[in-house]
């Protein structure tokens, strides 16, 4: 080989070999509404890829990650269940001690209230995790939201994002607090009764308080932002598709604040829609839904929180609005800039956020 030759060969395994110090492997524990989505994100990013998902059994939601290329292991370790997978047409590639032992970090997408037991598992094999929304905060040690505590997670062993409606409420609420300087606020949660995939719950015919008076939901935004004073209530109607939020919040005197500006304020900041209700006719959360799916969203997901334009008024220092959140969907985005913080790897929330948005934007053909 002539020196030349010889020099670029060198190049090129350099470069080679940056690029796997730099890309994050990623394993997904748990493979259903939310690990295949942060799945499908993470693959769509240029610094990570997906090392793993886990399934309990060769059930529905395997064929998907075949599909996927995902290469599939069992949430157990336990031999027989390994095996299972086999007779019914699938590789597995182990179990999920496996799967830790290549893994940088794991994305834990169980139900909620097994991640004690998981946790224990990702200690001992050294690896970062990540929990989700029905974990709680003192069980992981800390929590996340992209616009709300980013830096303070950078390089931490471990989070837990938060769930679907406290990521939405520091959408909207995290960046007025940081005009105000301080902020109290009381809402009302008004909740989905189940996923629309979901056969389960209910209610299917009646509007069901959640008599835990405040709900957990305010109070959670506190685990990311403590600085804002936050009570809420929830009641769970028979809907599927979204949540919707009626907020109030008390804004400290002199906030310089209008109708206005609070909006444009949202519009600068990323993964908040605004619009105006009477305008476009979009009114209802079934509408809103019919617009993620005309705009080519995988799944009909939403990441974005959708504010009604029409629906905002600020009163002197009282600030009144709706919005919706895609329950299934608006923390997959959150996961992947989690898993960048985590990992060292991006300091700024916005550039992580913009980042992983494009990338996803490109997976949705947008
Ligand atoms: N769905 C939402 O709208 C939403 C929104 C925000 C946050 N979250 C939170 O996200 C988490 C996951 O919720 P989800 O809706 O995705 O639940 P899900 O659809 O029921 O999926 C959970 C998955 O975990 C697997 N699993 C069962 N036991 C496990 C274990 N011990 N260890 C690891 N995996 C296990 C199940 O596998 P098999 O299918 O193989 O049995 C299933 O695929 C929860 O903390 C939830 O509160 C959910």
């Amino acid at each position: 080989m002539s020196s030349d030759g010889e020099e670029a060969f060198i190049d090129g395994l350099r470069e080679q070999s940056m690029e796997k110090v730099m890309t994050i492997k990623v394993a997904i524990n748990g493979y259903g509404t939310i690990g295949k989505r942060v799945a499908d994100a993470v693959d769509a990013q240029d610094d990570m890829e997906i090392i793993g998902v886990t399934k309990t059994r060769p059930s529905f939601g395997c064929d998907l990650a075949v599909r996927k290329g995902y290469p599939l292991y069992c949430t157990y370790n336990d031999a027989e269940k390994i095996a299972a997978f086999e007779p019914a047409g699938y590789t597995c590639h182990g179990g999920l001690n496996d799967l830790l032992a290549i893994a940088d970090v794991v994305v834990d997408c169980s139900p909620g209230k097994v991640g004690a037991a998981n946790k224990e598992a990702y200690v001992k094999a050294g690896v970062k995790y990540i929990f989700q929304g029905g974990e709680k905060h003192a069980m992981a040690g800390m929590s996340y939201t992209s616009s709300a505590n980013h830096t303070e997670n950078m390089n931490a062993a471990g989070t837990r994002v938060v769930s679907c409606n406290t990521t939405g409420l520091s959408r909207t609420l995290v960046p007025l607090y940081e005009h105000c300087g301080s902020l109290k606020v009381e809402c009302t949660m008004i909740r989905r009764a189940a996923d629309p995939g979901d056969s389960k719950k209910g209610p299917i015919n009646a509007i069901k308080p959640v008599l835990k008076v405040p709900s957990h939901h305010g109070p959670d935004v506190m685990t990311v932002k403590p600085e804002i004073d936050i009570n809420s209530m929830a009641v769970a109607v028979p809907t599927t598709l979204m949540h919707c939020h009626s907020i109030v919040a008390f804004l400290p005197q002199g906030h310089g604040l209008t109708t206005e500006s609070v909006l444009e304020m949202w519009r600068s900041n990323p993964r908040i829609i605004i619009m105006n209700g009477g305008e476009t006719n979009i009114t209802t959360t079934a509408e809103v839904m019919e617009y993620a799916r005309d705009i080519g969203r995988k799944w009909g997901d939403l990441h974005e929180i959708f504010v009604w334009e029409d629906g905002v008024k600020l009163d002197g220092d009282t600030l009144y609005y709706f919005q919706a959140i895609h329950q299934e969907s608006d923390v997959i985005p959150e996961n992947v800039d989690a898993i960048r913080a985590l990992m060292g790897t991006e300091a700024d929330w916005k550039t992580s956020v913009a980042k992983t948005d494009a990338a996803i934007s490109a997976y949705n053909g947008l």
